[in-house]
């Protein structure tokens, strides 16, 4: 056996053992975790607004997220989904409304458009993987009410210049941070730019509960509506206001429970110790494969404001990203691509336009038809495909870094 024979073709892996650490939150679960969600069921209080030894762990959950992302609402939600369709409604988001939406993203972005009765309409990427401003102006029309900015994967995205555009074109921004819990922009967080930002807490992200999510606003007047949506159309913490007949509408329940807020709570605690992991980790990562052939890396726009939580490089082409990728998996190293290395509007879902009414809508609300096709951003389908990722985590171990590096020098080496 040659030296440096890649295990793909029969040479020795790099690791003996598989090294994939997604779920940096769930990573760190242990009694702290454990001990939140006992004192929660030990008050049997498992409800959010009031209970037999009530303590209020939601409620003192959303208070410690407002202040660590120094935002003036949060509202907790019970999912990421949940969180974007309460941030829509809030928006006064609906039915005849266009949302622009990133190309690439997870497909709930989208459905909770569609699920709020509004359409998405998919701008293209640049090699930020997000949103290109400069793209804004090609998909923006009279419908069009708001966009829906994603942080993909940990960085942050170009806000500023997405705000701008929004205050020229009288649109409303919602951030989509489900994945970047902790990102920011020139030291201000991602979720906090927009009119509204919504967090999840489902097992893929930073922070997890198993399920949950949060909508943050410095707008109090959003933030009523975010409350009153969420919860039945009322407003417990103002009972005189609650049922004012000027202000209230039915709602959804989108409330999170005691347990997971507890739950929450204690996650909420690691947040700045888990970034402060990925970083370091990427840091050497990137620093060592900076000269690396073939592959580029992904362009973030502010360095200190990506929490590390991936890894994403560019190969010259598709095949070659699936070559590296299936190399690097025969080497036991977890790279992968995001979304099947297509734009989020190719999930069914979407490209088929089927609802769960089957009677055309949303589709049918505006003068012409919604048309998507295959190609429509193109950049997307360019960089989803030549992406490869690696997620990154705090409990990556000095070995586990050294390997990633002798392995990526090692197939890139071979095969570019
Ligand atoms: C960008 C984005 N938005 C929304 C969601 C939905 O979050 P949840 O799974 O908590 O509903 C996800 C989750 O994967 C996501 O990645």
């Amino acid at each position: 056996m040659k030296k440096n024979e890649l295990a793909i073709n029969g040479g020795k892996p790099v690791r003996d053992s598989w090294l994939s650490l997604p779920y940096p939150g769930a990573q760190l679960y242990d009694e702290q975790e454990a001990r939140k969600a006992f004192e929660a069921c030990m008050s049997k209080s498992p409800f959010r607004y009031y209970g037999i030894h009530y303590l209020g762990m939601v409620e003192k959950f959303e208070k410690d997220l407002a202040a660590r992302m120094h935002v003036k609402n949060a509202l907790a939600v019970t999912s990421g989904t949940a969180a974007v369709v309460v941030a829509l409604k809030a928006a006064g988001i609906g039915p005849g409304d266009k949302v622009i939406v990133p190309s690439i993203t997870f497909v709930a972005t989208a459905g909770a458009v569609i699920c709020a009765g509004a359409v998405p309409v998919f701008a293209d990427v640049d090699d930020t993987m997000h949103i290109d401003p400069k793209k804004l102006e090609h998909v923006v029309d009279k419908y069009t009410k708001a966009i829906i900015t994603v942080p993909l994967a940990g960085a942050p995205c170009q806000i500023d210049e997405i705000m701008a555009f929004a205050k020229a074109h009288n649109l409303m921004v919602i951030e989509d941070v489900a994945q970047s819990m902790g990102s920011a922009y020139q030291g201000r967080a991602m979720g906090t730019w927009g009119d509204l930002g919504t967090y999840s807490l489902q097992m893929n992200k930073i922070l997890t509960t198993g399920e949950g999510g949060a909508v943050v606003t410095n707008n109090d007047a959003l933030y009523e509506r975010a409350v009153r949506y969420h919860d039945q159309g009322q407003l417990r913490m103002d009972p005189s206001r609650s049922a004012d007949p000027a202000l209230t509408f039915p709602g959804q329940n989108y409330r999170m429970s005691e347990i997971t807020g507890a739950v929450a709570n204690a996650q909420l605690d690691r947040l700045d110790f888990i970034i402060s992991g990925m970083k370091k980790t990427k840091k050497i990562l990137k620093e060592e494969l900076k000269d690396i052939q073939g592959l580029t890396f992904r362009r973030i726009i502010d360095e200190e404001g990506d929490v590390g939580a991936s890894l994403i490089m560019y190969a010259p082409d598709n095949q070659k990203a699936l070559e590296f990728i299936k190399a690097m998996n025969a080497e036991n190293i977890g790279f992968y691509q995001l979304y099947g290395g297509k734009p989020v509007y190719m999930n069914p879902q979407i490209f088929t336009k089927n609802t769960v009414e089957g009677k055309g809508f949303p589709y049918n609300q505006f003068d012409e038809e919604i048309v998507y096709t295959e190609d429509m951003c193109p950049t997307a389908c360019d960089l989803a495909a030549r992406m490869v990722m690696l997620s990154l985590s705090p409990v990556f171990t000095e070995q586990d870094i050294e390997d990633v590096i002798q392995a990526v020098k090692k197939v890139s080496s071979a095969i570019f």
